[in-house]
C-alpha cells in the first residue's frame, strides 16, 4: 500500500525509513581513469603533492587545477617549486575576497573546466574555501568527489574551517581520514562505513620526504634558541585589541626567549590597520616551506594558531602551544606535543616556562603518519 501524507510527515515513509539506515545515495564511482585535483591555498599544496607524485608512479592521467586562492610568490608559487607539484593545467586566479564572494567565485570559474575535462572523480584537500567550492560544483555535476583529510571537527562552528569541513563531507564520495577520530565523527553524522579510508596524515608525507632537506639549511642566522609563531586565524587577528594583547604577550616573552614570526599577509594588514606597534617582535615575510619546516625542527617551541602546524610539530616531537579554545585535531594533543592554551595568556606563560624547564609532553608515533598515505590514497582510487 502507497503512504499516505500523513505517513510521509510523521516520517513513516517505507522510503524515508531506507533512506536514514543506508545514508545518502552516492554518485556510482566506476573505473578511475582520469583524476582531477583541486588546490588553492598553502595547506593544499602540501596535502596534495605526495598524492600527486604516488597517482603520477601509477601513470595515471592527472589534471591540477589551482583556484588562486593563495597567489603571492611566497604563499604559492615557491611551495609548487619546493614540492615539486606539477604546473597546474588550469589557474582560475580567482584572488582574495569575502568568504560568499570568493567561493562563489571558485565556483563559477571552476565549473567550465570541469565540464570540458570530463573527470572520473575529483580529489579535494583540507578544509579551505577552495575545497568546498570545487566539491559543491563536481557534485552537482555527478562527479565523484574524494575529500583528504576528511571527519576532522572543532565543533566549532564559527570557524569557517568547520563550514567547510562538514559541507564538504556530507556531499563526498570517499573519505579520506588522517586518524581514527575521524572515522567515528563521520560514523556518527551517518557517513556509510564503506565511504571511509582510514589513510593517514597526507601533510605528514610530504614532510617525511624532505625532513633531511630542510635538515641539511644552513641556520641562517637565526638564534640557538626561540620561539617559532605563526597566527592567522580571525579569533586571533580580526579584533584589534586581541591582536594588541597577543602581541604584548609575545613582546614579554621575547625578554627570556628569542622569537620567530613569520607573518601571513592577513595577519601583517591587520598590524598595520591597528596600527599596532611591533618593535620587539621580529615579524619577517611569510617562508617558503623547506626554511619553516627547518625553524620547526630547531624551535624550542612553536606558538600558533594553525592545524597543520600542531599536526607538524606533533610529529616532529616540537613543544606546540596553539592560541585556540579547540581542535579538530585532538590526536595532537592526546598523543602529540600539543597544548591548546585558548585566550589565557597567564596560562601561555606559565606552559612556556615548563618547555624551557624541559618539562614538555614528548611525542608517541602516531598510527599512520607514516610517509605513505599518498599510496593509501592511490590504492583506494585504483581499487574503484
Ligand atoms: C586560508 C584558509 C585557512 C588556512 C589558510 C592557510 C579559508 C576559509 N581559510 O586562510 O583555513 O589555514 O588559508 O594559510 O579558506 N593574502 C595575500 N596573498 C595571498 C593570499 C592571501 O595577501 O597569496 C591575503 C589577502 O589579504 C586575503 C587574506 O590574506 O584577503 C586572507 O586570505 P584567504 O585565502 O582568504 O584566507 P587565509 O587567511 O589565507
Amino acid at each position: 500500500m502507497r503512504p499516505g501524507l500523513r505517513d510521509f510527515k510523521l516520517g513513516r515513509h517505507p522510503v524515508a525509513l531506507q533512506y536514514r539506515r543506508a545514508g545518502p545515495t552516492s554518485h556510482r564511482i566506476g573505473a578511475v581513469n582520469h583524476i582531477l585535483h583541486v588546490v588553492g591555498a598553502r595547506p593544499n599544496f602540501v596535502k596534495s603533492a605526495p598524492v600527486l607524485r604516488a597517482l603520477q608512479r601509477r601513470g595515471v592521467r592527472q589534471t591540477l587545477v589551482h583556484t588562486g586562492q593563495h597567489y603571492d610568490r611566497n604563499m604559492s608559487d615557491v611551495f609548487f617549486t619546493q614540492l615539486e607539484i606539477p604546473e597546474p593545467n588550469f589557474n582560475l586566479e580567482v584572488g582574495s575576497g569575502s568568504h560568499a564572494s570568493q567561493t562563489a567565485e571558485i565556483m563559477r570559474r571552476f565549473e567550465p573546466v570541469v565540464l570540458e575535462c570530463k573527470p572520473d572523480i575529483t580529489l579535494v584537500y583540507g578544509d579551505v574555501n577552495s575545497t568546498v567550492a570545487a566539491a559543491l560544483v563536481c557534485s552537482k555535476l555527478l562527479i565523484p568527489v574524494g575529500h583528504v583529510e576528511a571527519g576532522l571537527r572543532s565543533f566549532d562552528r564559527t570557524m569557517p574551517e568547520e563550514i567547510n569541513r562538514i559541507v564538504t563531507d556530507r556531499i563526498s564520495d570517499l573519505l579520506f581520514t588522517p586518524s581514527d577520530d575521524g572515522d567515528r565523527n563521520l560514523l556518527c553524522e551517518g557517513v556509510p562505513q564503506e565511504r571511509i579510508h582510514l589513510v593517514g596524515n597526507a601533510m605528514i608525507d610530504s614532510l617525511v620526504r624532505l625532513l633531511p632537506v630542510a635538515r641539511n639549511l644552513s641556520k641562517n642566522g637565526f638564534p640557538e634558541r626561540f620561539a617559532l609563531v605563526t597566527l592567522h586565524r580571525p579569533s586571533n587577528v580580526d579584533d584589534g585589541e586581541t591582536l594588541r594583547e597577543i602581541l604584548d604577550c609575545l613582546a614579554n616573552v621575547s625578554k627570556d626567549l628569542n622569537i620567530i614570526f613569520p607573518v601571513h599577509p592577513r595577519t601583517r594588514q591587520r598590524i598595520t590597520d591597528f596600527g599596532i606597534n611591533t618593535d620587539n617582535v621580529r615579524l619577517l615575510d611569510p617562508m617558503p616551506y623547506l626554511e619553516f619546516l627547518a625553524l620547526q625542527t630547531r624551535a624550542t617551541v612553536v606558538i600558533t594558531d594553525s592545524g597543520g602546524i600542531q599536526e607538524e610539530t606533533t610529529y616532529l616531537g616540537v613543544p606546540c602551544l596553539t592560541l585556540r579554545q579547540n581542535t579538530e585535531r585532538p590526536i595532537t594533543v592526546i598523543l602529540g606535543t600539543n597544548i591548546l592554551v585558548g585566550d589565557d595568556r597567564t596560562l601561555l606563560v606559565c606552559e612556556l616556562e615548563k618547555i624551557l624547564r624541559g618539562e614538555h609532553k614528548k611525542r608517541t608515533t602516531l598510527p599512520l603518519w607514516d610517509g605513505h598515505t599518498g599510496d593509501r590514497i592511490a590504492d583506494v582510487v585504483q581499487s574503484m
